[in-house]
């Protein structure tokens, strides 16, 4: 069964075709990286802007690399929910127009699923259950993937998700947009004990907080502004990224034990730092566990994972009518079955 996915919740236009929801026929991803650098972050409006100019070609190019027509493919997913409200809506209703034309059943798909789902098309072995975390610019959660469309969230961050932590650190460091990469990039010259930074604490056992840290940088870099001394960047770039990799491995151990899981995963943008990648190696290896990762080109944005997940989303009913919306916020444990007026 092949699956036409889409995919337009932050700044990447991506659309791409799906077989079974494991075989990737095709993976097209346009960004507006470039452009949001400009402006230090993402500029809802401009992503919006830049949706609609190129989701046509974006969704043809995908159709034409798996060598399939609108009409080849059994349904259409596409992520209603969560993200920038505008720039979801485009991939929605293009969705809709294109499933309703071509008379294929439409598939809802929730943005971190999809992310979950991103690891099937890596780990073409791996099923359900298993412990995954999910780290991108806008969220972290610690999810129990009970089934391909049953979730229980064990914990998630109190304030500021991972990447969005990356994001505004790598801009008070004056490293650029998308904070992620900046930050891994510079940290290889530097200590990661050059600055003792603080764990912050945070409600649940398997709950983060990263707002505490991100301003003690903030008070580090303005305290060497104040006084006329140098920081040391790279330095404060190491102390940070190893922090970030400290806590978030350490909860998804805890969290693993907790949910008896011998399988665990990590999916989503920050899923593609490689000190987070090779703690997670170590600890997991330590405590037993399998470890997989999501490969580096689906763990950024991308239309891929929403075909898989539409794949088990179809498989277990949940498809959407001629009405369906876009979100900006809804929790990855309910379907969207359930109609809601916001
Ligand atoms: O999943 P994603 O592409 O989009 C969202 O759903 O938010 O995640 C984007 C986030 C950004 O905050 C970016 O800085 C972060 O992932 N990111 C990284 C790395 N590459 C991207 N964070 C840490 N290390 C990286 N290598
Ligand atoms: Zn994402």
């Amino acid at each position: 069964m092949k699956l036409l996915g889409i995919e337009t919740s932050c700044d990447e236009t991506a659309a791409a075709v799906v077989e079974d929801g494991r075989r990737v026929l095709s993976s097209v991803v346009a960004s507006s990286v470039e452009e949001q650098a400009l402006y230090g972050g993402i500029v809802p409006e401009i992503a919006s802007r830049r949706h609609i100019e190129a989701i046509s070609g974006v969704v043809e190019k995908a159709l034409a690399d798996a060598g399939v027509t609108a009409q080849g493919v059994d349904a259409v997913a596409v992520t209603a929910a969560p993200g920038l409200i505008g720039a979801l809506l485009v991939g929605v209703n293009f969705a809709k127009g294109l499933a309703f034309a071509a008379g294929k059943p439409l598939v809802p798909v929730h943005h971190l699923r999809g992310h979950v789902a991103s690891l099937y098309l890596t780990h073409p072995g791996l099923a359900p259950p298993f412990l995954c975390l999910v780290a991108s610019g806008g969220h972290c959660h610690y999810v129990r993937v009970d089934d391909y469309t049953h979730f229980t969230v064990l914990g998630r961050t109190v304030d500021d998700a991972a990447g969005e932590a990356f994001d505004k650190v790598a801009r008070t460091l004056g490293l650029g947009y998308p904070g992620g990469p900046a930050i891994s990039a510079a940290a290889q010259a530097g200590s990661p004990t050059a600055y003792t930074l603080p764990t912050p604490k945070a409600p649940g056992p398997y709950d983060v907080s990263f707002s505490g840290l991100k301003t003690a940088v903030m008070n580090l870099a303005n305290q060497a502004a104040m006084k006329g001394e140098a920081l040391d960047v790279p330095g404060l770039a190491a102390s940070f990224q190893q922090k970030v990799a400290d806590i978030l491995t350490d909860k998804l151990m805890a969290a693993a034990a907790a949910a008896g899981s011998r399988t665990v995963c990590l999916a989503g943008g920050v899923a593609a730092n490689s000190l987070l990648r090779q703690l997670a190696a170590e600890k997991a290896a330590l405590a037993g566990l399998a470890l997989k990762l999501c490969a580096l080109e689906y763990s950024g944005d991308n239309a891929a994972m929403i075909a898989a997940q539409g794949y088990y989303e179809y498989s277990a009913g949940h498809t959407a009518g001629p009405a369906l919306n876009a979100w900006a916020t809804w929790p990855m444990e309910e379907d969207f079955s359930t109609s809601r007026q916001d």
